[in-house]
């Protein structure tokens, strides 16, 4: 099987990725830790990642055991299997995406040309397209499909550094075909040799079949189906579009408080379109994140930065429906800790993190270290995963990148492309430019 080719990082597959037993990248020009306390990093910590120039990681099996001045790692650990000279060079955690729709059927690339004719979100879901549309494909494709596409997005994904993704169900909308989307998700992620989170989101849009009876639906996936998707034990949390021509947000509250007490934790797609209510829900409930607050109330900010929430900044989103930039200078002003992710979507085709960061630091006031932060151990709390990813820290899983950049000050900086010169990915090298290895 042909690797696939994405940006000029050749993606390895599982099977032959290069099995590092212990593996020493060393003389980073910057290596980047994210070290530091085990809460999101708020304020002025949003902004801090920890560097160490001249910097060294050293990896055995899938965790990383040390981590340095180069000169100190090497002297301690001075055999390894694998060596990578970074020189010149950043080093990071992988990339965490804490919010992607990946596991879907058909595609919508036919919504560009009415979105160039100024066609808003809600008027293309009018004329037939946007999410019920994709609920069509989804439904009638196999479970197969869903894994061999899922999976394809993934390594392409993980070609440009997200090495842990979240990925929400919510095209099936029947109880069997959420179950399926869940089965798919988990799937794909081994075959692509990725970690997935999975979020349970049968609250994504009102299925036709109970058009013009919202409760009834809420009704469904408050009872039936999040009973069925916990007897997968696939899902990890639970997330309701909150939203106007959506839900509100005593239909959110309702599902949720059902989805905690059956062990799934709480998420919100707040304010997208408008200002819903979605955030001081969010705040209300103690959700883990709210997620997109494009719209979000100054008291709803101000709420979940008093309740510990997450805001997901979801930028690629805004670029694609052209909607407003959240603002994130106020949230991280406000004390919201702050993460990025891509939005991975049938209307916002988006796999990289390295678009979202810049597209954060250019329009949501971002500055290019917070969106660091954002991107890998702020969106490692947004999944439930900071024990174990976002950092590079000795136990945690070695998930880490070698970037063909200076300083990290291009990432945010540089729009497009792919900085990605190495993936290691639990341990193992599994995307690399020609020649990466020494
Ligand atoms: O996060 N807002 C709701 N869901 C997605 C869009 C899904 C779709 O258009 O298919 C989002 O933007
Ligand atoms: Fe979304």
């Amino acid at each position: 099987m042909t690797p696939p080719k994405a940006h000029g990082v050749r993606a390895t597959n599982g099977e032959k990725a290069a099995a590092a037993r212990s593996l020493l990248i060393e003389h980073a020009a910057e290596l980047l830790t994210l070290r530091g306390p085990p809460e999101p990093r708020v304020r002025e910590t949003a902004a801090d990642l920890g560097i160490v120039e001249d910097g060294a990681v050293y990896v055995e099996g899938d965790r990383i055991v040390d981590v340095g001045a180069a000169s100190e790692v090497r002297s301690r650990h001075p055999r390894a299997d694998v060596r990578i000279d970074a020189t010149g060079r950043v080093v990071m955690p992988g990339f965490v995406d804490p919010h992607t729709h990946a596991i879907f059927a058909g595609s919508r690339e036919h919504e560009v040309e009415w979105k160039a004719q100024g066609l808003g979100y809600a008027e293309i879901a009018a004329r037939g397209g946007g999410i019920l549309s994709t609920v069509r494909a989804t439904r009638e494709a196999s479970e197969d499909a869903l894994v061999r596409t899922g999976s394809e997005r993934m390594r392409s994904m993980l070609s440009a550094g997200t090495t842990t993704l979240e990925v929400k169900t919510g095209y099936g909308l029947r109880t069997d075909d959420e179950v399926r989307m869940l089965r798919a998700s988990a799937r794909a992620a081994s075959l692509a040799g990725v970690d997935v989170v999975p979020t349970f989101l049968g609250a994504h849009a009102i299925p036709p079949e109970y058009e013009g009876r919202p409760d009834g639906y809420v009704e469904l996936v408050s009872g039936t189906m999040l009973d069925a998707v916990r007897a997968t034990g696939l899902a990890s949390f639970c997330d309701v579009f909150v939203d106007t021509g959506y839900f509100t947000p005593a239909q959110a509250r309702r599902i949720l408080g059902k989805a905690k007490a059956a062990g799934l934790r709480p998420k919100v797609h707040a304010d997208e379109l408008a200002e819903s209510g979605g955030a001081s829900l969010a705040a209300e409930i103690a959700a883990v994140s709210a997620d997109h607050l494009v719209h979000a109330s100054s008291s709803g900010i101000d709420a979940m930065a008093r309740a510990d929430v997450i805001g997901v900044l979801l930028p690629a989103t805004s670029l694609a429906s052209r909607l407003p930039f959240a603002d994130g200078r106020r949230l991280i002003a406000a004390g919201v800790p702050i993460a990025l992710g891509t939005d991975f979507n049938p209307n916002c085709w988006c796999e990289s993190m390295q678009l979202a960061a810049a597209l954060a630091c250019h329009h949501n006031g971002l500055r290019p270290a917070e969106a660091i932060v954002a991107s890998t151990i702020n969106a490692a709390h947004a999944v439930g995963r900071a024990a174990e990813v976002g950092s590079l820290e000795p136990g945690k899983r070695a998930d880490l990148l070698v970037l063909d950049v200076p300083s990290y000050r291009h990432v945010g900086y540089r729009i497009g492309g792919n900085a990605v010169r190495t993936v290691v990915k639990s341990g193992r090298v599994r995307a690399h430019a020609d020649s990466a290895m020494q």
